[in-house]
């Protein structure tokens, strides 16, 4: 089975979230299942600039603006690179400037990516057609809807949504400038007065998953549904979710270059190097208190305020904490203040750094993840697999990859970390109150760390979900 895949950010060549993790590390583990991919991402410098040997494949007229199709070979992953200098060769992040402004013509750079997507569906690259796409989040939804508005042929499509949070919505003027007919606009992309792109490929895709099953039933509610939940409950009989794994290679602290000392559930021991090393480029006291971590963008979904409400009582109660993000400039500068009123007891590093983020992995005792609401979050999967052990909110797929350590489940031996609920100053105290009283409990905190460390947390049964979902599209399940 060949499967075009689409999106706006990749690991290992570009990541600002989640979306890079799944989009780079979902290929991979199709493969040994029959499925062939090629990934279609946009060449931002950054991405060019990782690319050793490109051949250009097929040039391209996308909305008036001059582009090629490169094909390149990245760390196991079969690329097709949208080469389009006007759009994509620039300064700044995937979407914002260095200023962090979204780029003005961001409807037209993503645009132009689903078209390209849309027309090597329709079988533009000689030798070569997949036989399904699947394409992921706003910036790579519209490639359902051109190939609905053409007269070539569609194929199959799946869209999956990483968060309905982010819809890629525009001005509903900008219709003709996408090529696309004006009754595109009230069949599928019209939304509340502007066009959303999102919309539009949810209405337009042959089937829509979402990144895990708490999250697929959420979105059915006004609470999470962020306004779609109408529109996706017209497709509930198409509609997916499917957990999210992690790349087991990448992170593995058996074998982790990128940490001060490797170990595994049988070596825990040496965990304490890494505290160590994580303590020092912090700046933490060197004593045997708990080390909470977080590495999140700092943002309201993320509950980053709640995080700053409760810092100055974590500290209170025996913890520690270490904080690595960027987001809001009023959280950064909350949880900035919050590090300087605990010198010793609170350590903070601005900005992205994923060397560091698998250090704090593999050091911290626990990792805080109080969201208001997650699709799936990937760093829960990373604590789990760290003997990090994670202590997440009751949502999304926390709620499906996290085992809370009540008395039923420690008597089993089956929890995995903490859960709570509400996401508020109260619920996240108070789970951190519960972290530490296990923590001094030595026996049964590393039980936890060992049971979580067994967890499957890799993309195996994933997998075979989305082959299973792609044979229901192609009409053989
Ligand atoms: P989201 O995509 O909503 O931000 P996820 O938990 O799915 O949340 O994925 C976040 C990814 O980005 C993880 O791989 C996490 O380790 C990484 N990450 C987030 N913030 C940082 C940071 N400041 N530095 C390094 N990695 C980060
Ligand atoms: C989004 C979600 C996150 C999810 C990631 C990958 O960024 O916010 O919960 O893990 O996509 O699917």
């Amino acid at each position: 089975m060949n499967i075009l895949s689409v999106a706006s950010e990749v690991y290992p060549l570009v990541k600002t979230g989640g979306l890079a993790d799944v989009a780079g590390a979902l290929p991979l583990a199709l493969e040994p299942l029959g499925v062939k991919t090629k990934t279609l991402l946009p060449g931002y410098p950054a991405v060019m600039a990782k690319l050793d040997e490109t051949k250009a494949l097929l040039d391209l007229d996308l909305l008036g603006e001059p582009a090629r199709v490169l094909a390149a070979q990245h760390q196991g992953l079969d690329l097709l690179i949208l080469d389009a200098p006007s759009l994509y060769d620039r300064p700044g992040g995937p979407y914002v400037d260095g200023q962090g402004r979204d780029f003005d013509d961001n409807w037209k750079r993503f645009a132009a990516l689903s078209l390209a997507g849309a027309r090597i569906a329709q079988g533009a690259l000689t030798g070569w057609k997949p036989d399904l796409v699947h394409v992921h989040d706003w910036q790579a939804a519209l490639v359902p809807v051109y190939m609905r508005y053409d007269d070539a042929p569609e194929i199959p499509s799946l869209i999956t949504i990483h968060n309905i949070a982010f819809q890629g919505q525009f001005s509903a003027g900008l219709l003709p400038d996408l090529g696309l007919p004006e009754h595109a606009l009230w069949e599928a992309l019209e939304y509340y007065g502007t066009l959303a792109y999102l919309k539009g490929g949810v209405v337009a895709a042959h089937a829509i998953s979402t990144v895990s099953p708490s999250y697929a039933e959420e979105i059915l509610d006004p609470h999470f549904g962020m306004g779609m939940e109408g529109l996706i409950a017209s497709r509930a009989q198409d509609l997916y979710g499917i957990v999210n794994g992690i790349d087991t290679h990448v992170w593995d602290p058996a074998a982790d270059a990128l940490i001060a000392a490797p170990y595994s559930a049988a070596t825990l021991r040496k965990r304490q190097a890494n505290r160590e090393a994580l303590s020092k480029h912090f700046g933490l006291d060197d004593d045997a208190a708990p080390i909470f971590c977080v590495i999140s963008r700092l943002t309201w979904q993320k509950g980053m305020d709640v995080l700053a409400e409760v810092c100055d009582d974590l500290v209170a109660a025996g913890g520690k904490l270490v904080i690595l993000g960027s987001g809001d400039p009023d959280l950064e500068q909350a949880l900035q203040a919050a590090a300087q009123r605990h010198p010793g007891r609170i350590g903070m590093v601005m900005g992205y750094n994923e060397p560091l983020s698998h250090l704090m992995q593999a050091g911290a005792d626990a990792i805080l993840i109080p969201s208001r609401f997650e699709p799936c979050g990937l760093t829960q999967l990373y604590g789990l697999r760290y003997g990090c052990v994670p202590v997440v909110s009751r949502t999304g797929g926390l709620n499906d990859t996290v085992i809370d350590a009540n008395a039923a489940a420690l008597a089993a031996k089956a929890a995995t970390g903490i859960q709570f609920a509400p996401v508020t100053g109260a619920g996240l105290r108070q789970a951190v109150r519960r972290a530490i009283r296990l923590f001094d409990d030595k026996k049964l905190w590393y039980q936890i760390q060992k049971q979580g460390m067994k967890a499957d947390v890799s993309w195996g049964a994933s997998a075979q979900s989305y082959v299973d979902v792609y044979n229901r599209l192609l009409g053989k399940g």
